[in-house]
This record gives C-alpha cells, sequence and structure tokens, in this order.
C-alpha cells in the first residue's frame, strides 16, 4: 500500500511524533493534531478530521495511558482506549480509511514463562490494559482490514508528556537527586525506541498487513538491566539495587514477563527491529545523553 496522506491522533506523543518525521521523509502528507487540536473521543471532530485531511490511513497513537491514574478513572480509560476506537474503526470503514491501531504488551498477564505471540490468550490485569484489550477488539471488528500492532516499553525522543517524560528521562533525573536506584529485576520486556517502532509500521503498512502484530526490539532484559545499560551509556556511576516486585494493596498489576514475540513480522517478511541495547546507544547519542558523544 503506498502511502500518500495519513493522520495521526495523538500528535506530539512519543510514537507519533517519530511516524510524523518518518512519513514526513519519504513525502508523504501527514496531519497530526494533538488532543487539544483532536479529541479521539469527540466524534464529530474525528469524522471532520478523516473528511479534510482526506488521510487514506490513520494511525492511532491517541491513548489514556498512565497505568495508575486510568485505574483511578475507569471511564476515561475506556472512553479513550475502547469507545473512542469504536468510534474511529466506524468511521474509517465509511470513509475507507485504512486504521492503525497501537496497543500493548500488557494484555497479557506475564505469568507464561515464554515470550508472548499473536495467537496467545491476552489475560489483561489493569483497566488500562483491559481498555486496551478493549479497543484492540474495536478496530479488528469495526474497521476493515485494521491492523492491531502490540508493543511495549517505548521510549523516544519526544518523552511521554502525560509520564513526566520517558523511563530513560525519569531514571537518569532519579539518580542524580537520589545518588542510587533500586529497579525491580524480576519484571522482563523489550525496551523500544519509537523511531525504530516508527520505520517498522511504516513498512508493515507498506506491505499490507493487517490483523494482530506484535512489534518490539529483539531481545529482552528485566528493568534492572534497562537501568544499568542506561546509565552506563550515561557513564552516571550510581549504584541499583535490584529489586523484587511487589504491588502494594489496590496497587496495580504489571506482567513479569512483558515480552513479546514478534513472530508474525517475521511470517510476513518484515525487517526485525534492532537489538534492544543497539536502540538504546543510538538513542542515548540521538538525546545527547552519552558519555561517548565527545569521543
Ligand atoms: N509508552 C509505552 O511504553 C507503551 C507501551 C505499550 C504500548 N503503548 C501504546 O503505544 C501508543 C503510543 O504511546 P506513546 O508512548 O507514544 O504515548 P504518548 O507519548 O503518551 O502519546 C499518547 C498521546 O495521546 C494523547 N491523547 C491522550 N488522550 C487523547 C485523546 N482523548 N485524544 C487525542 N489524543 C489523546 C496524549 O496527549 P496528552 O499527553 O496531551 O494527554 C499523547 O500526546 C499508545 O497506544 C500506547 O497505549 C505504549
Amino acid at each position: 500500500m503506498r502511502l500518500t496522506s495519513v493522520l495521526i491522533t495523538g500528535g506530539g506523543g512519543q510514537l507519533a511524533s517519530d511516524l510524523e518525521e518518518r512519513l514526513t521523509a519519504h513525502s508523504v502528507r501527514v496531519h497530526a493534531p494533538s488532543r487539544l487540536e483532536l479529541d479521539v473521543t469527540d466524534d464529530a471532530a474525528v469524522r471532520a478530521a478523516l473528511d479534510e485531511s482526506g488521510a487514506g490511513i490513520v494511525f492511532n497513537c491517541a491513548a489514556f495511558h498512565n497505568l495508575d491514574i486510568c485505574e483511578q478513572d475507569e471511564d476515561r480509560s475506556f472512553e479513550v482506549n475502547a469507545r473512542a476506537v469504536k468510534r474511529l474503526a466506524v468511521r474509517c470503514t465509511e470513509s475507507g480509511t485504512k486504521l492503525v491501531h497501537m496497543s500493548t504488551n500488557y494484555v497479557f498477564d506475564g505469568s507464561a514463562p515464554e515470550p508472548y505471540g499473536e495467537d496467545d490468550l491476552p489475560r489483561p490485569r489493569s483497566i488500562y490494559a483491559i481498555s486496551k484489550l478493549a479497543g484492540e477488539h474495536c478496530a479488528l471488528a469495526y474497521a476493515n482490514d485494521a491492523l492491531v500492532v502490540r508493543t511495549g516499553g517505548l521510549y523516544g525522543l519526544h518523552g511521554s508528556a502525560s509520564k513526566g517524560g520517558n523511563f530513560i528521562s525519569r531514571l537518569l533525573r532519579r539518580a542524580a537527586d537520589q545518588g542510587e536506584v533500586k529497579m525491580v529485576a524480576d519484571q522482563r520486556l523489550s525496551p523500544t525506541y519509537t523511531a525504530d517502532l516508527a520505520n517498522a509500521l511504516i513498512e508493515a503498512v507498506e506491505t499490507e498487513a493487517s490483523g494482530l502484530l506484535h512489534l518490539t526490539a529483539a531481545g529482552e532484559c528485566s528493568w534492572y538491566e534497562f537501568a544499568r545499560a542506561i546509565l552506563d551509556f550515561a557513564g552516571v556511576d550510581v549504584p541499583v539495587e535490584p529489586t523484587e516486585t511487589v504491588i502494594p494493596p489496590g496497587g496495580v498489576d504489571r506482567p513479569l514477563n512483558g515480552v513479546l514475540r514478534n513472530g508474525r513480522a517475521e511470517m510476513l517478511g518484515l525487517a526485525p527491529l534492532r537489538p534492544w541495547d543497539e536502540a538504546l546507544a543510538d538513542y542515548m547519542r540521538a538525546a545527547e545523553l552519552s558519555a561517548a558523544r565527545a569521543g
């Protein structure tokens, strides 16, 4: 499928920003309104944006995804992450627009010993995750040929505003403020650079992929190992204490195994994303956080 005109919701977010940058570099006409410019829960505004942009594809990067806040605000979670997706999917079908919808590794409970494939049964264990799984079903059921992409552990140069920057900037701030860091060593993930994910999404659309697709960086690590690697790349000599996950009463479950197998991407012949540590090194240089930048 040739990309000529694209609408990206959640403009200004980390993935949306990298997608916008890459698509623009490919001479694609991109409209990427922020939440204030296009609230995906406003059906009339979504319909108008589709009409006015004449987009052949919508990348739905909008999400309400602060885990703790989602747990407190179920209605908003389902409104943004599910009900708005259902209406967007209907509008896409009406206007003949392809929908690419972003979802999460958190749809799995993380109890399996192996990485999760597209065929594994989701068992979401938080309001965020349940609402995202509902959103997946809405996209697949209401939009023709929708592509639903699950990913995880995103970081990018345009840090997630709703989370106060990305994990990397928050970790470096904490290390500087506290002189030590504690990090869970029993939760595993594949940290994924949004610049790499943006390229993979574009390739997936060009190959006409639809249905469910897992896309994450190659390899995996614990949050402890991720934190250690970030501090090492930054040349920050601060001890990191590995800890075990403890969910306080009323706290939110985070999957211990958050690693996705990118089996379908391989089957479709899509280029695998780089190993997570290679991508991280690149990000640290691009963000001017790498101790090696002067060398
Ligand atoms: N971040 C991760 O680690 C991660 C992991 C797995 C999956 N994902 C999924 O990947 C996608 C992109 O995530 P990201 O990390 O790029 O998130 P992000 O940087 O926080 O971007 C999300 C954007 O959505 C906007 N938004 C929130 N509510 C909206 C609404 N009602 N209408 C329009 N826009 C709205 C936010 O605006 P405001 O900031 O102004 O609210 C923000 O700009 C999401 O679907 C997310 O669920 C993310």
